[in-house]
């Protein structure tokens, strides 16, 4: 008899220290995912993928056109060996369709679109922007190879979307 009660008892208590130790783990978990929830979030928030990231929007799609730079498809010399492209993409074009730099330029590309969505790809690079209209993507690039790289179009825009191709040719640093 006495045995049994003390048994009992044992249990009892064990099945309460079970349950609280449950509790416990199952409001870890909830603030776990509650931190991980509101963190994707801010992150999300903070650090909205590549399209935004070091974009700047314009009040109207046409709005980059009142600036020369981007009228003209220029190409600026900002330092001995760094340039500033304002890079237009429109269907089915680049303006500029070739940039010549020098090996080992620091290259800073401002890309926008007049028309739809299109993909500024630049291959052998680790450049891929999208093109949009009424926004101005940033990006920044030294080529070190010598070579001529590819800009290609990776967004569909259209019929002749395959044939909009630009250069950018980086020459050797010897030659002048
Ligand atoms: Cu422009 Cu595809």
């Amino acid at each position: 008899m006495n045995l049994i009660s003390s048994e009992e008892a044992f249990e009892d208590a064990f099945h309460r220290a079970a349950q609280q130790h449950e509790r416990a783990w199952v409001f870890i978990v909830l603030a776990m995912l509650a931190v991980l929830l509101v963190g994707t979030m801010f992150f999300v928030v903070l650090d909205y993928g590549l399209v935004s990231r070091g974009t700047s929007f314009l009040r109207r799609p046409d709005a980059v056109m009142d600036d020369p730079a981007f009228r003209e498809g220029k190409v600026v010399q900002t330092g001995s060996n760094s340039y500033a492209v304002y890079m237009v993409g429109h269907a089915w074009a680049w303006s500029p369709g070739v940039v010549h730099v020098k090996e080992g330029a620091q290259v800073t590309f401002y890309v926008t679109s007049t028309d739809v969505l299109h993909g500024f790809e630049l291959q052998g690079t680790t450049i891929n922007v999208t093109a949009m209209p009424g926004a101005v993507g940033k990006v920044e690039y030294k080529f070190d190879r010598a070579g001529t790289y590819y800009i290609i179009c990776n967004e569909y825009c259209g019929i002749e979307h395959h044939s909009m191709i630009g250069r950018i040719i980086v020459d050797p640093k010897d030659k002048s």
